[in-house]
């Protein structure tokens, strides 16, 4: 295997799990970034550096962009991948515990990278792995390798993670992605949150009283997107989750909450960002692709490059610079 000197990295990332965002401290969360902005710039010089490892993708519910990204990642890298897309395609269906089959594919594996719909299953299988396992989506609960993707992608466009007025739109309630974008942006200073949702579709008690307010980062809550909207430096949209409502009634009442078109991006300044983990539904018109604030497919394209940073310090495979470690 070979393996190069990283800039700004940290040994201490190799060997650990990444189950949600306050798992890494500030100082390793901006590692992933800033090796992953050099990975952008020189993608050539890290074509090899995980040759001979191997990735496992278990995933226990759909995804386009997370197990494909991963996958794409780990090849890009030199490293090979295997897994599986359907759980009914593994002895999942045939009662095997979650515990049992993370143990088995650790032991053939460098690293998992796993979805399930289960909050809690990828802390679970952190337990039982020999190697690192990096939570793809745990339920309505944690997403942190989208929130790595998302960070990227405001730092490629502002410069920076701190300062911002950032809204988040839709639901809020079950959007994971929205759980744990707001618990790293809260780590950093003079960041300020929209929380634009229906009554039914809030933010869960558990992010204000265990993230928000023990942070002390300023927030305000509102059912207008026209009225947020002129004020915020990054825009994060994101699809009412159908498969987490009970019934189906409630899911055609909320779907449509919030519609992003250019009538309402008319309404904002020139600098604002819009985000979305995507997939999307009708929340954002897609005659609004082509302005230069969408940046969601900007997202998806970051979030291999920010995989392919956090495979290889996870597996060590890029070694910390010189008297950094
Ligand atoms: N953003 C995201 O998690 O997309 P997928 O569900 O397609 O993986």
């Amino acid at each position: 295997m070979k393996t190069i000197i990283g800039k700004n990295t940290e040994a201490g990332l190799k060997g650990r799990s990444l189950i949600e965002p306050d798992d890494f401290s500030l100082k390793e969360l901006e590692a992933v970034l800033t090796l992953a902005e050099q990975i952008v710039k020189n993608p050539e010089q890290y074509m090899d550096v995980c040759r001979g490892k191997i990735l496992a993708t278990l995933f226990f519910e759909p995804s386009t962009r997370t197990r494909l990204s991963f996958e794409a990642a780990m090849q890009r890298l030199g490293g090979t991948t295997l897994g599986f897309a359907e759980p009914n395609a593994s002895s999942t269906a045939k009662g095997e515990s979650l515990a049992d089959t993370i143990h088995t594919v650790s032991c053939y594996t460098d690293v998992i990278a796993m979805r399930n719909p289960k909050e809690g299953a990828a802390l679970l299988a952190s337990r039982h792995s020999e190697v690192p396992v990096i939570n793809a989506g745990d339920g309505g609960h944690h997403h942190p390798t989208q929130t790595l993707t998302d960070l990227l992608t405001i730092r490629s466009v502002k410069g920076k993670s701190e300062g911002l007025t950032v809204g988040f739109c839709g639901d809020l309630k079950f959007g994971r992605t929205v759980h744990s974008l707001v618990k790293a942006l809260s780590r950093y200073p003079g960041n300020r949150f929209v929380l634009i949702s229906p009554s039914e579709l809030e933010i869960p008690d558990y992010i204000v009283s265990r993230v928000l307010k023990p942070s002390g980062v300023p927030f305000t809550t509102m059912s207008r997107l026209e009225e947020a909207i002129p004020d915020l430096d990054i825009l994060y949209m994101t699809r009412v989750q159908k498969e987490r409502f009970f019934n189906e009634e409630d899911y055609v009442r909320l779907k449509d909450s919030y519609i992003l078109d250019k009538a309402k991006m008319n309404l904002a300044g020139p600098e604002l960002g819009v985000l979305h983990p995507l997939p999307r539904v009708n929340e954002i018109s897609t005659e609004i692709d082509s302005d230069p604030r969408a940046l969601y497919f900007k997202q998806v394209k970051y979030g291999m490059y920010v995989r392919m940073a956090l495979i290889a310090l996870l597996t060590g495979s890029i070694l910390p610079e010189a008297g950094k470690a």
